[in-house]
């Protein structure tokens, strides 16, 4: 087994041994990938404050997110396509948040149904819808997810309509991969993803094909969010999508003061500052950029978390001293699934868990819940460059 030691290392072998088309997908921005790459480079301009001689035993990651005991604030985000990475993605990815202690959110746009990765889990998980159109739709995933016990329901706020990721259309990018020459020629060099692919059934939409007609290419993302996706989304919608659930709430993809203190109105338990990893609306400032102003504006009214651009233990640190109660990581476990299964998950949540440990112990802080903005640096005009 190589040595692993930073989210780097994963991504080299999930490179290596994901087909092209799965890896462009999880390794995409929308038009000029501007803010997917922000995301990352912004929290390299925090910089850490360290501090000496002040006891660093005892200490602990442990926190709550919406009121569940985790191991360290880092939950996985929904992500679509996940056994695509890796056969059975999501039941492994489930598997190890579960043994390591933090939530697993499944993605509606999963290869795994909602209750396959029930019948491998022993834990509730949480499940992430889209805003659709269809009434009909919506309320039976609902069920299906209060039925498959689902703790929290995260509600993707920002996908009325999808951005345009360059690299998934030159691909032609679906589930399982159509036949065409450039496909193949890739395949051929990703022969232990493919031996362990024709090892699983599951290489659909798992939570679509066959519970939903009338789709013309249930193999394509873009043909169903084009049919399904409601461009007439507004807040009374995302409360009848809140009663229809009545359990805790997540929302995200918020980057405004404004719609945070909306959706903490409403009672979301839960905000996720996120612009989609950079997938949707491509010039939105990077997620961490928003966080202080969002944590100020809801206060103690809803959780306020992030996602975008987290790496390393060092980015959920600076993080929670920007404001934000917990993360969630998309790509930095798609690495570890994509080179490893199962264990690089586990491995990816130990190298940020380990990161996270130090480095806060090396702020002088032995729990996260002291953590601050008094433990970071920024350069003067950090918050306040773009007006
Ligand atoms: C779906 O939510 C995606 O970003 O591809």
């Amino acid at each position: 087994m190589p040595v692993i030691t930073c989210i780097e290392d994963l991504k080299r072998l999930y490179r290596r041994r994901a087909p092209r088309m799965f890896y462009d997908y999880a390794e995409s921005g929308s038009w000029t990938e501007q803010t997917f790459r922000e995301n990352v480079t912004d929290f390299a301009e925090i910089r850490l404050r360290q501090r000496i001689a002040v006891d660093m035993t005892g200490r602990s990651t442990a926190g709550q997110m919406v009121g569940q005991d985790v191991a360290m604030p880092v939950a996985l985000a929904p992500v679509g396509l996940t056994g695509m990475q890796n056969a059975d993605g999501e039941i492994k990815a489930a598997r190890a948040a579960e043994k390591f202690g933090v939530p697993f959110t499944l993605s509606t746009m999963s290869i795994c149904s909602i209750e396959d990765v029930a019948d491998h889990v022993t834990k509730p998980f949480w499940f992430q819808i889209y805003t659709l159109n269809d009434d009909d739709f919506n309320r039976k995933i609902i069920d299906r997810a209060k039925a498959a016990g689902c703790s929290a329901l995260v509600i993707t706020v920002d996908l009325q309509i999808l951005g345009q990721r360059h690299k998934d259309l030159k691909n032609g990018l679906s589930a399982p991969p159509k036949f065409t020459i450039p496909t193949m020629l890739n395949l051929a060099t990703k022969w232990a993803w493919g031996l362990e692919m024709l090892q699983t059934k599951r290489r659909f939409f798992g939570n679509i094909v066959g519970h939903v007609e009338g789709v013309s290419d249930p193999s394509s993302l873009s043909a169903w969010t084009a049919e399904k996706f409601d461009h007439a989304l507004n807040w009374d919608k995302i409360r009848k999508l809140m009663d229809m659930w009545g359990g805790k709430v997540i929302l995200k993809g918020v980057m405004e003061a404004e719609d945070a203190q909306k959706a903490a109105e409403i009672g979301a338990d839960a905000i996720v500052v996120s612009n989609h990893g950079g997938r949707q609306l491509d010039g939105a400032l990077s997620s961490i950029r928003m966080v202080p102003e969002i944590a100020a504006a809801v206060g103690d009214k809803t959780e306020v978390w992030m996602d975008g651009g987290i790496r390393s233990g060092q980015d959920v640190l600076k993080a929670v001293a920007l404001g934000a109660k917990g993360v969630m990581i998309g790509r930095a476990f798609v690495y570890g699934l994509g080179a490893m299964g199962e264990a690089g998950v586990t491995k990816a949540l130990e190298v940020i868990h380990k990161e996270l440990d130090t480095s806060m112990a090396l702020c002088g802080e032995t729990r996260l819940g002291n953590v601050g903005k008094h433990n970071v640096l920024m350069p003067k005009d950090f918050l306040d460059r773009y007006l």
